[in-house]
């Protein structure tokens, strides 16, 4: 197949792009400066200098590269720094999920594209209500925390856009893997503590996996939604200490909900104490995906405890 892949430079891209070539597909990666296209180049594909936010551009990108299927998985989370408010530092994401989305969309529908894979996350999507692990047919959170309203609303628009047109939705893990996964520098810091008694649950998966399920998802009809997560959603209280010893940290603090309500917000709150996991259930069965990652528990020491991985051709 030949496959548009958007944001190819970025953490999940550049390990999308060496497992689409070695499946024999023909890429052509969209990198929004030269020196970013230049590193997507070096793994042996062509690239389109893009920014997804100019609507014409997305045009003429896809018009005259005529894929046969497109791979959207630009986001602007490079360098950025959560506070307690995760609408700020997600505009330009929630943008390329939203307006960025939509261009694509209208340019595929007018040259022909036959697939459509795009990224969303599962991690605080999913009611907090009920059982701790969801799937896809569970309803969303129908009442977004202040501050998180936005991201919630771009995913949401992005999963709605996506699936009208017959395309995939992969509702990602927490990516871990890569030297700047997002987690990295904050549980180095001790920034990042069990709040109350840490039960919000979260989804990880390896980069590696994350990638080897969107080239499967390209090979499945749409329209879809797949949790794309390892098999051990897991509460705060149980990864975050696995995690700080396998990063060489010392063990996250605890604080009290009304002290990390004070300094880190309701989102903060939430995601520590009442977030919900997610199940690969379904992306097991439909996609046939195996993880070579199947658990953080194992996976974060082996990413965390030598040098940091170059991305993997499986
Ligand atoms: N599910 C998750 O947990 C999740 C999801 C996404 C990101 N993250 C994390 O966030 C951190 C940063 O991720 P990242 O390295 O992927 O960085 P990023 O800056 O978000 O890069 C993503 C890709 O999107 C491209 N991009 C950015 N703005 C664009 C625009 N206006 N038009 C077209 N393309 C655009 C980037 O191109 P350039 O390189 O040319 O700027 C890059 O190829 C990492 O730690 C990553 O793991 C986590």
């Amino acid at each position: 197949m030949r496959i548009l892949l958007t944001g190819a430079s970025g953490a999940i891209g550049t390990r999308l792009v060496s497992q689409l070539v070695d499946r024999g597909h023909d890429v052509i990666g969209t990198a929004t400066s030269p020196g970013s296209a230049e590193r997507v180049e070096a793994l042996g594909v062509d690239t389109v200098v893009l920014d997804l936010l100019d609507r014409g551009a997305v045009r003429t990108t896809v018009l005259e590269a005529s894929p046969d299927a497109i791979v959207h998985e630009a986001t602007a989370l490079a360098d950025v720094s959560f506070a307690r408010n995760l609408d700020t530092p997600f505009a330009e994401t929630n943008r390329l999920r939203t307006e960025g989305t939509d261009a694509l969309l209208a340019a595929a529908g007018e040259s022909g594209v036959s697939r459509f894979v795009a990224q969303s996350f599962a991690g605080m999507r999913y009611e907090r209500a009920g059982g701790p692990v969801k799937s896809e047919d569970d309803p969303l959170d129908p009442a977004p925390r202040e501050g998180m309203r936005e991201v919630v609303a771009a995913l949401n628009h992005l999963e709605r856009a996506v699936t009208a047109a017959g395309g995939i939705v992969l509702r990602y893990g927490g990516f871990y893997g890569a030297d700047n996964d997002g987690l990295v520098a904050p549980v180095r810091k001790r920034q990042f503590p069990i709040v109350g008694d840490g039960g919000g649950v979260f989804s990880f998966v390896h980069l590696d996996d994350a990638a080897a399920a969107t080239v499967l998802a390209l090979e499945h009809d749409g329209p879809a939604i797949y949790n794309v997560v390892d098999d051990e959603p897991a509460p705060v209280r149980e990864w975050l200490p696995v995690l700080a010893r396998a990063l060489g940290a010392k063990p996250p603090r605890r604080l009290p909900v009304w002290l990390a309500r004070l300094f880190g917000g309701d989102v903060a709150v939430m995601l520590g104490t009442e977030a919900r996991g997610a199940s690969n259930d379904k992306a097991k069965r439909e996609l046939g995906w195996r993880l070579r990652h199947p658990s953080w528990r194992k996976g974060f020491v082996e990413a965390y405890a030598g040098p940091f991985p170059t991305p993997a051709r499986s």
